[in-house]
């Protein structure tokens, strides 16, 4: 299959004309049960009209994602949400009016109308309405709701740039649209209010769940359980090892995600962090490995510079920083992309910085527990962890 890129310039954004028409092929491809990748404020999606069962299998294929893991659905609009569910009850509306168009997502018990396919075979159905302006023009230009995962291949990091897209999807989809990188460069947050008096965040993601808690604790069309805030955030906090028995609530979290090739070390401190590098680099004939990649906030970086010097310094190779901040924004916004340019790099390992759960830093530590789990050969992570256990690591 010939995969036709659009390319939209950001001064083209805010004009409504233009727009329509570079992006009418790709909604009339949308309208036909074609697939087409766009950009959206949090990654990009790889759309199919989600009334075609068809073309949502198509979905499945091209990203080689297991069957049983939903699609979230998207609209343009909120008069478009209520044909999709089996009802909108007031909290819902309430939720959308407030964080939509934006990086929330909503479950709800699905329209019997809707095709299995897009909802993995659940009764319940994941909505909404993006605010990246590409977005909303291509989803009222096509006049559908459109089902729409990450553009990735399954178990690969979300991509937050067209160019990502291409190298894991060219020639297996019908349209690319390019409007450079993403804002929040993590998925939305996923909310299950499939039982409304206990809402779950299945996924943490792009809106903070500090927001979603603040929300919901003002909110006057919430009837609460007891006990709803601890378990709100219980679901995101589940570690990628599930006990015997134990299920996930979201399908997708059950799967290894987000992940580089290569094998990645979270470090929780400056001190592990130093304790690691120097494992790795001093040992003997470790000139002659690959060099050792980074992804640290700028004041880390400055830190370890210091104290490895100039010498051992040089061989980390590359060295990506972050902004540190409290809400951690800046660490969200280019992890996925920091993964998959460690992808690209000749370095063997990346040490990543562990952050603390405010913000987004509890969808960035989700991601990367995720994508740091076990279940790989990771020989490098097994050494340090060893050694760590031998106390070796507690400078
Ligand atoms: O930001 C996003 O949400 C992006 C952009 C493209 O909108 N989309 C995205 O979709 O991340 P995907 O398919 O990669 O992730 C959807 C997640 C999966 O973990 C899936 O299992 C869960 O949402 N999900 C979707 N529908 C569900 C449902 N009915 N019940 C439980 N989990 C659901
Ligand atoms: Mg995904």
């Amino acid at each position: 299959m010939r995969t036709r890129i659009i390319r939209i310039a950001p001064e083209d954004w805010a004009d409504d004309g233009r727009l329509a028409e570079q992006l009418a092929p790709a909604a009339a491809c949308l309208r036909q049960g074609g697939l087409v990748a766009f950009p959206t404020e949090t990654v990009y999606g790889l759309g199919a009209s989600a009334w075609d069962p068809e073309a949502a299998r198509r979905i499945y294929a091209a990203k080689g994602r297991p069957q049983d893991n939903p699609l979230i659905v998207h609209v343009a609009r909120s008069e478009q949400l209520l044909p999709l569910c089996r009802e909108l009850p007031p909290l819902a509306q309430a939720l959308f009016r407030r964080f939509a168009p934006g990086p929330f997502s909503c479950i709800l018990p699905k329209s019997p109308k809707l095709p299995m396919t897009v909802t993995g075979g659940l009764d319940t159905v994941a909505l909404r309405i993006p605010s990246h302006p590409v977005a909303r023009r291509l989803l009222s230009l096509a006049d559908l709701p459109v089902a729409a995962p990450s553009a990735n291949r399954s178990g690969l990091p979300s991509p937050t740039e067209a160019q990502h897209v291409c190298r894991d999807l060219e020639g297996r989809v019908d349209y690319i649209i390019d409007a450079g990188s993403c804002d929040f460069g993590l998925e939305s947050t996923v909310l299950d209010l499939s039982q409304p008096r206990q809402p779950r965040i299945l996924r943490p993601g792009a809106l903070s769940a500090e927001e979603v808690l603040d929300f919901l604790q003002n909110c006057p069309d919430f009837q609460a359980e007891a006990g709803w805030e601890q378990r709100l955030l219980e679901p995101g906090r589940q570690r990628p090892e599930l006990g015997a028995g134990e299920r996930p609530l979201a399908p997708g979290m059950k799967y290894r995600h987000y992940a580089p090739k290569k094998p990645l070390l979270l470090v929780e401190s400056l001190a592990e962090a130093e304790a690691a590098i120097r494992l790795r680099l001093e040992t003997e004939g470790a000139e002659q490995q690959a060099p050792l990649a980074l992804y640290v906030a700028a004041d880390w970086a400055e830190h370890l510079r210091r104290v490895l010097g100039t010498g051992l310094w040089a061989r980390l190779r590359p060295v990506w920083t972050f902004a540190p901040e409290a809400e951690h924004r800046e660490a969200a916004q280019k992890l996925f992309w920091a993964l998959r340019s460690y992808d690209e790099s000749p370095a063997q390992l990346l040490l990543v910085q562990a952050l603390d759960e405010r913000g987004l830093g509890l969808a960035y530590m989700n991601r990367l527990r995720k994508a740091a789990s076990p279940q790989r050969d990771i020989q490098p992570e097994t050494a340090v962890a060893a050694a760590r256990d031998r106390g070796e690591m507690s400078l």
